[in-house]
């Protein structure tokens, strides 16, 4: 029997952009027949938004695209998340400080966008919460790209 990998999609809010990656992540592997190797999940960093749905931003570019974004927001829980995940994606370089500060090895932090073969040096997921909605369509992008790597990857 092989085990599941267990994937967190992690950002500031978890309201825009880890729900938006979770929500694309497991459209593919449902659309794949894998989803029965992966525990996918998704949080925050900070715990403003515990308890929210997804911005509705996330959730338009998601229907836009015939994903449901359906995830409830929470806060990264520093006595269970680090042992209970294998692999955290970090959207940016913040998250990904965050994440060893909250105590996760770093050997299990990646960058979403180290898995965009557009961009193999991963840079940054921006954060679209104080712009337009054109840059949920440029996160969708990049997240659906990345989604793409990593699924190879696993
Ligand atoms: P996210 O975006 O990290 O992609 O969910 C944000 C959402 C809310 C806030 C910051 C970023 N905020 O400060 O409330």
């Amino acid at each position: 029997m092989t085990s599941s990998t267990r994937v967190l999609f992690v950002c500031l809010g978890n309201i825009c952009r880890s729900p938006l990656a979770e929500a694309i992540f497991i459209d593919m592997i449902n659309r794949r027949g894998i989803a029965d190797q992966f525990i996918v999940d998704s949080c925050g960093t900070g715990g403003w938004h515990a308890g929210n749905r997804a911005d509705p931003r996330s959730i338009q570019v998601g229907a836009k695209n015939g994903i449901k974004v359906l995830s409830i927001a929470r806060k990264f829980d520093k006595s269970i998340d680090p042992d209970a995940f294998d692999l955290f994606i970090a959207m940016d370089s913040a998250n990904q400080s965050d994440l060893i500060t909250l105590g996760v090895e770093p050997s299990k932090i990646r960058k979403m966008r180290s898995f965009d073969p557009n961009t193999p040096d991963g840079p940054d997921v921006p954060d679209p919460y104080y712009g337009g909605d054109n840059g949920f369509d440029k996160v969708y992008d990049m997240l659906l790209d990345s989604c793409e790597g990593l699924v190879q990857s696993t």
